[in-house]
């Protein structure tokens, strides 16, 4: 019967190793970030860096601080540098055709990284990994569905008005805003029982979320839900409400999206109601997409994150860090 010998075992892992890294060493991937405006941003920058450096990759990467302008700047020159594959976070949905023509025309395709893009010719890039933000709207409208349903019959409890649902939106244009809307909407579609009596972009910022929070304080009553689009706005909506003597959670539900360490804490000490995940760990298959495509091989076009939702109902006591 044949045995491999110890000795040739070792031949064979080095050769597997040595053939690996011939895979992967020398591709050179150029990556257009758009700043660091979130907790779940850096996880997202450190997620990507890690995995090129597991991949033996060579990143050049760009930090376009929150400017369309920026990113376009970073793809021309990932195109002058002639790199094996460009991979961006687009800031917005729009605008991004001169600029990937011009990648298509030099032969370098093109990955679609966390947020998604308006373009008429879908064939400017190869394909999209990341969040699935309509999902994570729906998801949102889901819960307030059950939240406000009576539990013995899940129909909608009857109240004497309907609930009015104040939304702080993300980044302008970006897709993340646009579908977390959308999907939310989508889902309380002619349901009287829902308002939605307020809706301002706070652009994924902690610091606007406080401020807006602030000032619709001032203007607004009767709020029964804060719908957010991330968990830094919320954050610092909380501390705009707990300034005030407002109990969120209680007195207002919040329902939150991204899944950050912080806002899971602030669910387990029952001041957020619901959080749904956008999952920042994108590196490793972005990693291995952009692998594939400086094979020359073709991917899907496109490929969601794994997403979860936590809710007050839920037991968390075994949730592991979320590294975020
Ligand atoms: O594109 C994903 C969104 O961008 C996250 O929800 C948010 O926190 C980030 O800034």
């Amino acid at each position: 019967m044949f045995r491999f010998s110890p000795l040739l075992l070792c031949c064979f892992l080095l050769f597997s190793c040595a053939e690996k890294e011939v895979e992967t060493k020398g591709i050179i991937v150029g990556f257009s970030q758009i700043g660091a405006e979130s907790a779940w941003r850096n996880c997202n920058t450190r997620s990507v860096q890690e995995a090129a450096a597991d991949a033996g990759i060579q990143l050049v990467f760009f930090n376009a601080e929150q400017k369309q302008e920026n990113q376009i700047k970073a793809i021309r020159s990932f195109i002058a540098y002639q790199v094996d594959v460009i991979a961006f976070v687009p800031i917005v949905s729009d605008g991004w055709e001169n600029v990937l023509e011009e990648a298509s025309e030099a032969g370098i395709p093109v990955l679609i990284c966390d947020r998604e893009i308006n373009v008429e010719d879908e064939s400017l890039y190869a394909g999209y990994l990341g969040t699935n933000a309509i999902q994570e709207g729906r998801s949102s409208a889901e819960y307030l569905l059950k939240a406000f349903s009576d539990s013995e019959t899940g129909e909608a409890a009857d109240r004497k008005r309907p609930v009015r649902i104040v939304e702080l939106r993300g980044t302008e244009g970006s897709s993340p805003a646009i579908k977390r809307a959308e999907g939310f909407r989508e889902v309380l579609a002619g349901n009287p029982g829902f308002e939605i009596i307020y809706s301002a972009s706070g652009d994924f910022l902690r610091s606007k979320g406080y401020e807006l929070m602030c000032s619709i304080l001032e203007d607004l009553d009767d709020i029964d839900v804060i719908y957010s689009h991330n968990d830094g706005m919320t954050l610092g909506a909380l501390d705009a409400m707990k300034e005030r003597g407002i109990k969120p959670g209680g007195d207002i539900i919040i329902v939150t999206i991204d899944a950050e360490q912080a806002a899971i804490d602030a669910l387990k000490r029952g001041e957020v109601n619901c959080v749904v995940e956008c999952n920042p760990k994108q590196g490793p298959d972005i990693m291995s997409l952009a692998l594939r495509l400086a094979r020359g091989e073709s991917i899907p076009r496109v490929i969601y994150m794994n997403e979860e939702v936590f809710t007050e109902w839920d037991d968390l006591s075994s949730l592991a860090p979320r590294g975020y």
